[in-house]
């Protein structure tokens, strides 16, 4: 693994003559055909993983910036979530930008109002933690290169975005790339990383280039299990190994599927990777169920409408118990018939979220 490390303590202002100015970014979420479940050190993931960046999910975070008015040398920001404070938020955030100072020095050096939201409702039972984290790495890094120049090759500051939306959230370091990323060193794609993710849209078959992903909103309730205490229930997991060895092997056959377009391999993988981070949990020790009822009826009618019609259509599962619905833009007209038939009102308060495979993040 290279060990870049991103420290830099040159990056300081000098804060007399610094103009205040605002960033703003919209950032996708991303759903993970592989998936990561496991982690060591900093953040850092037990296997590679791949995922598919989507589009109507995301979060917009404008960061304002001015010269620090104080000598106090900690973190100051004011956090604005839909117009409103957010203690909570603001707390988890502050905590974040202290542990990134040494990456970017001059955050002690302003005052920092952050505005954000998110696309879909904040009830919806969305796992923001991927937009939002690759939002706020995306301004930082941003607010890096309008402060000090650094940044001009777009490889090299997709990487450092990526890299620092990590420490905030591992799957959010995926999200930095239009269409497919691969987060975690692997012998199948060179240049990949432990510590950042590189893009995988080049070479996607069509088929995946425009895939939807229609998320059946099964629950909203707050999840009884953190992914943080997922991750770190794998730590004595009896079945961590396998795991690892059986991503890897998902992951070599999901590559060549996406780039010659095998629905049926890249459905079979997306499944089994959806109902294995499942089981895993179900496994750990304390065990814990996220699935839902409705979700199962909703995995067998889909089972038993692809097998009745022969359409290509998928699902796959975040750590929730909300369905996601994958499936290529050719049959838009007859899968969305189903879902409106038999998924929607299995879905609370009927509620589904139209989305698809996207181009990344934005400058706003
Ligand atoms: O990024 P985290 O720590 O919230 O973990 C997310 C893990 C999954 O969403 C379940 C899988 C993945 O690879 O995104």
């Amino acid at each position: 693994m290279s060990n870049i490390d991103y420290k830099n303590p040159n990056l300081i202002l000098e804060t007399s003559d610094l103009e205040p100015g605002e960033i703003t970014w919209r950032s996708p979420s991303n759903l993970a055909i592989v998936k990561y479940w496991g982690k060591y050190g900093q953040q850092l993931p037990k296997n590679p993983s791949l995922s598919l960046t989507l589009s109507s999910s995301f979060t917009e975070m404008l960061l304002e910036y001015r010269p620090r008015e104080t000598s106090e040398s900690g973190i100051s920001l004011e956090f604005f979530f839909h117009q409103e404070a957010n203690e909570p938020f603001k707390e988890k955030l502050v905590k974040y930008l202290e542990s990134v100072t040494d990456i970017f020095p001059f955050l002690r050096q302003l005052d920092l109002t952050i505005y954000t939201g998110n696309s879909f409702p904040h009830s919806a039972g969305i796992a923001s933690s991927a937009s939002s984290m690759s939002a706020l790495a995306l301004c930082l890094t941003s607010l890096e290169h309008e402060l000090f120049e650094t940044l001009d090759d777009d490889a090299e500051f997709d990487r450092k975005a990526s890299y620092v939306a990590r420490l905030g959230s591992g799957s959010a370091c995926r999200s930095i790339f239009s269409k497919a990323a691969l987060w975690g060193e692997t012998g199948e794609v060179t240049g990949s990383s432990n510590l950042f993710a590189v893009p995988m849209g080049e070479g996607l078959h069509s088929v995946f280039s425009d895939m939807h992903d229609d998320i059946l909103i099964a629950s909203t309730a707050t999840k009884s299990v953190s992914s943080r205490a997922g991750h770190s229930l794998m730590e004595n997991h009896p079945f961590a190994e396998v795991r690892y060895a059986d991503a890897k092997r998902n992951l070599s056959r999901l590559i060549p599927a996406l780039r010659t377009g095998d629905l049926e391999e890249f459905g079979r993988i997306a499944e089994s990777e959806a109902l294995t981070l499942h089981g895993l949990m179900m496994s750990s020790n304390p065990s814990y169920i996220l699935l839902k009822p409705n979700t199962l009826e909703m995995i067998e009618r889909l089972r038993q409408y692809r097998a009745d019609t022969k359409h290509p259509v998928y699902f796959s599962l975040d750590a929730g118990p909300n369905l996601h619905v994958l499936y290529p833009e050719g049959i838009i007209h007859e899968v969305r018939g189903f879902i409106e038939e038999e998924l929607k009102p299995l879905c609370e308060d009927e509620k589904y979220l139209e989305d698809w495979v996207g181009n990344g993040p934005e400058q706003v």
